[in-house]
């Protein structure tokens, strides 16, 4: 377009936009504003050739308004003819350009030259704006309003890389943006694959051009966590050597590592044994809680295959936040999220004509893309089609991570599995929960162990109950829905059946979906009164009962002493929330094993033809078939032994060597005679119990106590 026609737009088309011009003034003042906390010298220094100094953002961002909307104007006179050379970033088009690893040494112009260039850029540009515009110096406008948004976030991430060099730590303000803490565990949010729209729906008031044209990817099965890493799973990740072993890295990536010793995010330092980071508020402990910040991609790649997962691609990323925008915490607010998409052109890209066309399309290589939005992002700057991008090396963005994960999980059980292997494995006392013991094998092995008999427990009680079934039955007639947690084969389920006529519905909860079934289907097949509805389900979890439980008062049944298996704590939670399930004027039956002689206990635990030992050694065979470890199973042992202080009696496997077991792309260290805790039994009094279940708000009606081995039954009431 000429000059010519530029000064003399038809009157048709020709726009006066009260919003933009206003816009206008609100993003330029914004820009001085994050400019205020810094002195001079603050603004004049360059900390490395990626970042530049706020003196030059602030010259940067007006020649953008100079160059492609004022220069051309015949009426326009520039501030200084040799700001051109020193403010131009990239821009071949608009001719040669100060090196950009020596923007830091320019004491001159001054910063307060720099913002005299600022308010004669300001007045022309207003008087334009409020004068109308035609739509392509718009179009230009608003694009000069992003690309100062961008400096915007660029001064912060600048001036805290410029502190980081400073020994003192400086604190850019007191009170500055900081990331949004995690509230709580992770949560993945599971998507159905299909094809999906990425890019700048059409009608966006404004988009990068990168951002376009809109179309279609596919994308599988898949989860997003719906929060961002914290620094606490980055400690963790740290401390197994995360740093340390190139088999959880890019080549490219270890060797950065290497090469910059890197052992930490950026800014990162270990004071006293704690560690420490620079945020914009100054230097602070590292936030448990918080997201980690400062990573490069190659980090983030790599504390991704630590954990056994992955990165999102974009087309993931914005699939979900277009699917399921309120599920997904710490989107825009707190980190920009690497993907692992490489920046390349959609189809159909076609760079924004003019000069202005390098803005974001010369770069489409050799760099990653990122989603989302960080905690110095401008509000309201980005939105679900935004495509920032860097180096992979590169860390003094506000760049962080959330991960993601293939299917939608309900084929994984077993990614539960392996996460809480992984993680029970990475403890100083290696654990692993119980409730993985109980695949088919597993559940097949706990009935031998029943049938031992040295394992008085099953044996004991189920004559208890034969005995006061019939008073259970009484106290509770008008129980007319049976919920039984932890199921298994149902046998005692039966003494409590037959004593009680009135029951129409049972609701059996069990870990192990075979055992489960199987269980279910002998009593429809035997009861045929009744309404069999199993539940496939963690019981120590919250869970809904199906619909058929919603009719009438329910009677909760818990034998075999399983509430055994939950530390004293967490028995009181499971308590509670069974109160909370089971309803009003509800019953709840509990099998509890009491305290004895340590030889009785071990016994029990520890039968002579090797069931429980099978069972235990079972968990290793099932993380070898399931999750590809490879458990050596001749060297490990069982181990039983009483606690008599804990109360309790504690199942152990014993690395019986010094060895290393491989499992999730993970490598875990044995020393000879470590241990691997997989199952605590508390051994309860009826007294103890009692006192238990009553602060988590029953009233104990019953107890009964077998004669030896003892056995106690307790009736509660809600
Ligand atoms: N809860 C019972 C107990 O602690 C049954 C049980 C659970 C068990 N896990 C076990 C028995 C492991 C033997 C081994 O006795």
């Amino acid at each position: 377009m000429s000059a010519a026609a530029d000064e003399a737009p038809a009157a048709a088309s020709r726009v006066v936009h009260a919003g933009l011009s206003q816009r206008y003034r609100a993003v330029r003042a914004r820009t001085l504003a994050l400019a205020e906390p810094l002195s001079a010298e603050d603004q004049t220094v360059q900390s490395m050739p990626d970042a530049s100094p706020t003196k030059w953002h602030l010259g940067h961002t007006t020649w953008f308004f100079e160059t492609f909307i004022l220069a051309e104007r015949p009426s326009y006179r520039r501030f200084d003819p040799g700001f051109a050379y020193l403010f131009n970033s990239y821009y071949e088009a608009a001719g040669p350009r100060h090196a950009r690893p020596k923007r830091g040494l320019l004491t001159r112009p001054s910063a307060e030259t720099v913002r005299a260039y600022r308010r004669h850029v300001d007045a022309a540009m207003e008087a334009l704006l409020d004068g109308g515009v035609d739509t392509r110096t718009e179009a230009l406008a608003v694009l000069g309003l992003a690309h100062e948004e961008q400096h915007q976030e660029l001064i912060l991430t600048d001036i805290l890389h410029l502190f980081g060099e400073n020994p003192l730590r400086p604190a850019y303000r007191q009170g500055a943006p900081a990331p949004a803490p995690a509230p709580g565990p992770a949560e993945w949010v599971a998507f159905e694959g299909g094809l999906t729209m990425v890019g700048a729906e059409p009608g966006l008031a404004f988009a990068f051009d990168n951002e376009q044209p809109a179309g279609q990817a596919l994308v599988g099965d898949f989860r997003l966590a719906d929060r961002l890493t914290t620094n606490a799973e980055w400690i963790a990740f740290i401390e197994d050597g995360g740093y340390q072993r190139p088999e959880l890295w890019l080549s490219e990536g270890w060797d950065r590592v290497r090469a910059e010793g890197w052992t930490a995010p950026l800014y990162w330092e270990r004071r006293d044994g704690a560690w420490w980071t620079l945020t914009l508020s100054g230097f602070a402990p590292v936030d448990p809680a918080a997201p980690v910040l400062h990573v490069s991609y190659y980090e983030a790649d790599a504390y991704a295959s630590w954990r056994g997962l992955r990165l999102p691609t974009e087309a993931e990323w914005e699939h979900a936040v277009r699917t399921a925008p309120g599920r997904l915490r710490q989107l825009y607010d707190s980190a920009w999220q690497w993907t692992a998409s490489a920046y390349a052109p959609y189809p159909g890209f076609r760079p924004a004509a003019g000069a202005v066309g390098e803005y974001n399309g010369k770069f489409m290589v050799s760099q990653m893309v990122l989603r989302g939005g960080s905690l110095a992002t401008p509000p309201g700057h980005s939105r679900p089609s935004y495509r920032n991008f860097f180096h992979p090396w590169q860390r003094w963005q506000f760049s962080g991570v959330r991960l993601a994960a293939d299917g939608t999980g309900e084929e994984a059980s077993a990614e539960g599995f392996l996460e809480d292997m992984v993680d029970g494995l990475s403890l100083p006392q290696k654990k692993v929960p119980p409730k993985w013991f109980y695949d088919a094998e597993g559940s097949r092995l706990f009935e031998a162990i029943c049938e031992t008999r040295e394992y008085y427990p099953t044996r004991t009680e189920t004559a208890l109950l034969r005995e006061i079934a019939p008073e259970i039955a009484a106290r509770a007639a008008e129980a007319t829905v049976l919920v039984e947690f932890g199921s298994g084969a149902s046998v005692k389920t039966r003494l409590i059946v037959e004593a009680s006529p009135q029951l129409v519905a049972y609701v059996p909860i069990d870990i192990s979906e075979p055992a489960l079934a199987e269980a279910a289907a002998r009593i429809a097949r035997d009861y045929p009164q009744l309404k069999v509805a199993p539940v496939v389900g963690d019981f120590t979890a919250p869970l809904d009962l199906p619909p058929i439980a919603g009719r009438g008062r329910r009677l909760g049944f818990f034998p075999g002493s399983t509430i055994g298996n939950f530390r004293p704590e967490e028995a009181g939670v499971f308590l509670r929330a069974a109160r909370t399930l089971l309803g009003r004027e509800a019953k709840l039956v509990v099998g509890v094993d009491l305290v004895k002689d340590a030889q009785t206990l071990e016994a029990a635990y520890d039968d002579a033809a090797g069931a429980t030992a099978a069972f235990n050694l079972n968990l290793l065979a099932r993380a070898n078939r399931e999750l590809g470890a490879d458990f050596d199973l001749d060297a490990f042992s069982h181990r039983a032994v009483w606690n008599a202080r804990e109360s309790r009696i504690e199942m152990h496997l014993v690395s019986r060597k010094p060895q290393t077991v491989r499992l999730g792309g993970r490598t875990f260290r044995f020393a000879e005679g470590e241990t691997i805790h997989t199952e605590n039994s508390y051994k309860f009094t009826l007294e103890g119990f009692s006192a238990l279940a009553a602060e988590a708000g029953w009233r104990v009606e019953r107890g009964w106590r077998s004669s030896d081995p003892a056995f106690g039954v307790v009736l509660l009431g809600a």
